[in-house]
């Protein structure tokens, strides 16, 4: 490597100082944790966005971010950049097994004629979201007083936004059983582009919304039935997990069940939560 080569490279490293800083203020904004063995993480995600932007150095693109990305929209670039969005159609499948043969029944006959209503929090591109629609209308077909909604929120724009469109590569649809994927998913015209999209009965049934878990604005939601944040609180502290239990709990109606994660859990005395099935919890 020649020294202009090695002046470029190492001016495009993310130091220590910068680390710490973009590192706080991710967590204070996100709740996510981000220790020093996540810096090579960060920096490999972001080092392409300095170049998208010409800007040469880590603590140039840090300075643009923390004085003016609220302004011009690149905090939420960044959110989108930094945050973790894998999922699945019927991801941790035992959760939907009980919703199906258990919860939606014990719903109906509780709450005869009324709407059940679902959060998805931390939504990434929608999937959990539309596997549950799939299965809250398969309920519906034979039980009409039964509706629902589900209301799908993210941090990512980029995740909102394609969660909206409900449009997938054909890739990803391999865990839906074979007789709801004839149901509820429209094939491409254009056979070769192997993409598929939910079909409107389902996609009327479902809302996104931004919404950062960290903001102290919880209130703009009604209260739901059940609240799916899955695979979300993992990115948190212990203190940042249970500061987003709490307000989430504020949504859950008394009777209400919570489903978190299979690797995430949370102590019922604490919170006032029968714990019921692996990860899923009743609020008393
Ligand atoms: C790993 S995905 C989980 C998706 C889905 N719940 C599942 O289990 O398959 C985690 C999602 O949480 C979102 N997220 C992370 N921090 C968040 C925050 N502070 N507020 C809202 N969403 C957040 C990420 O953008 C990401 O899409």
């Amino acid at each position: 490597m020649n020294t202009s080569n090695q002046d470029i490279f190492s001016l495009k490293k993310m130091t220590d100082t910068d680390f710490d800083r973009i590192s706080t203020f991710i967590y204070n904004e996100l709740g996510m944790k981000m220790p020093p063995q996540k810096k090579i993480l960060l920096e490999g995600r972001l080092y392409k966005r300095l170049r998208e932007l010409n800007i040469d150095t880590f603590k140039e693109y840090i300075d643009f971010v923390l004085t003016k990305g609220e302004f011009n929209g690149e905090l939420i670039t960044m959110f989108d950049l930094v945050t973790t969005n894998k999922t699945d159609f019927f991801r941790e499948s035992q959760h939907f097994d009980f919703f199906s043969k258990k919860y939606l029944n014990d719903f109906r006959l509780i709450n005869p004629g009324k709407n059940l209503k679902i959060w998805s929090a931390g939504c990434s591109s929608g999937e959990e979201v539309y596997t549950l629609a799939m299965i809250c209308y398969e309920f519906k077909v034979n039980n009409i007083d039964f509706d629902f909604h589900i209301l799908g929120t993210d941090i990512s724009n980029k995740m909102i936004t394609s969660a909206s469109m409900a449009i997938y590569p054909d890739s990803r649809i391999g865990d839906i059983p074979f007789d709801l994927k004839k149901k509820y998913l429209l094939k491409s015209k254009d056979h070769s582009l192997k993409m598929i999209r939910i079909v409107p009965e389902l996609r009327l049934k479902t809302s996104f919304l931004r919404h950062n878990l960290m903001n102290e604005n919880y209130n703009e939601f009604e209260a739901f039935d059940a609240i799916f944040c899955r695979n979300v609180l993992i990115y948190f502290d212990a203190n940042t997990q249970k500061l987003v239990i709490q307000k989430l709990l504020s949504r859950l109606k008394t009777g209400g069940y919570l489903f978190l994660g299979h690797s995430e859990t949370v102590s019922s005395s604490k919170f006032d939560l029968q714990h019921i099935q692996p990860s899923v919890y009743i609020k008393n």
